[in-house]
């Protein structure tokens, strides 16, 4: 009974009830976070997963710009479902470049997680210019107009430079030469060596949308093309199965 008495002075005082509740939410919020700082890993390295290259990391920001992610999500869960449908799930090292994530939780249209290589650069075309022209039903908006806007990469290494400021690996070479590459994605004729060497060898190197220039609607594509296409899911095995 005495403990409870005393208790009962917490309950009457407000402002000794609101320190101690601090203190025990403290205590608690402490044991839940400060062991992340410590841990050498919270995301598991995954072989393949690179920064994007300079055209693609340009279409993300399309993409988040036009809101793509109001309608579709990047995170496949590992139920049987959706891996039958989108194919493996997603790991976290995937988006462990994306700043912000594009994650979502809102699937108007399907998810977009692994939509790389699912479909050509011209299906992707038509369909942005004009979705119901591919699939009638479709209630996705038009984007025709991202090919005629053409891109300068003026800022490009600054936005490198930002993203490598919150840890993308992005190198000084990347970086010095992130006007070259950006230019070298589009122009399968010209020399793109170094931009695979930067990056990966897998690095898709085309004119996305047909037409002459730098588009958004190239920059768009290349970037669609990349997505859940990094790691070679043949060989990738989880940490906790090897
Ligand atoms: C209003 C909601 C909405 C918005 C905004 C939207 N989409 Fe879609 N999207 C859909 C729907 C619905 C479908 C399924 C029908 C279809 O294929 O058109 C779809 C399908 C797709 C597909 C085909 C996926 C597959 O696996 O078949 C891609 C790729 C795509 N959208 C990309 C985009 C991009 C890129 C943007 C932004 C520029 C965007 N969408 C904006 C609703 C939307």
């Amino acid at each position: 009974m005495a403990l409870l008495d005393k208790h009962s002075v917490i309950e009457k005082n407000a402002t000794l009830l609101l320190i101690f509740s601090f203190a025990v939410v403290t205590v608690g919020g402490i044991v839940e976070i400060a062991p992340l700082f410590y841990l050498e890993n919270t995301i598991e390295k995954v072989e393949g997963v690179r920064p994007y290259t300079p055209l693609e990391l340009t279409g993300r920001d399309i993409y988040v710009r036009e809101g793509c992610y109001v309608c579709h999500s990047q995170m496949i869960r590992p139920m049987r479902d959706e891996v039958e449908r989108y194919g493996h799930y997603s790991l976290a090292a995937e988006s462990m470049y994306d700043h912000p994530f594009q994650w979502g939780s809102k699937r108007t249209g399907p998810d977009l997680a692994r939509v790389g290589n699912r479909y050509s650069d011209a299906w992707h075309v038509d369909h942005l210019i004009n979705p119901q022209s591919v699939v009638p039903e479709s209630v996705m908006p038009k984007y025709g107009f991202l090919v005629d806007r053409m891109i300068e990469p003026e800022y490009i290494e600054d936005r490198l430079k930002t993203d490598a400021l919150v840890g993308v690996p992005y190198t000084s070479e990347m970086i010095a030469n992130a006007k070259a590459d950006f230019a070298a994605q589009v122009d399968p004729d010209g020399d793109y060596e170094g931009l695979q060497e930067r990056y990966d060898a897998k690095v898709n190197v085309r004119n996305f949308d047909g037409k002459p220039g730098i588009s958004e609607m190239d920059a768009l594509v290349a970037y669609l093309q990349v997505l859940g296409t990094m790691v070679d899911f043949s060989t990738f095995e989880p940490v906790a199965s090897r």
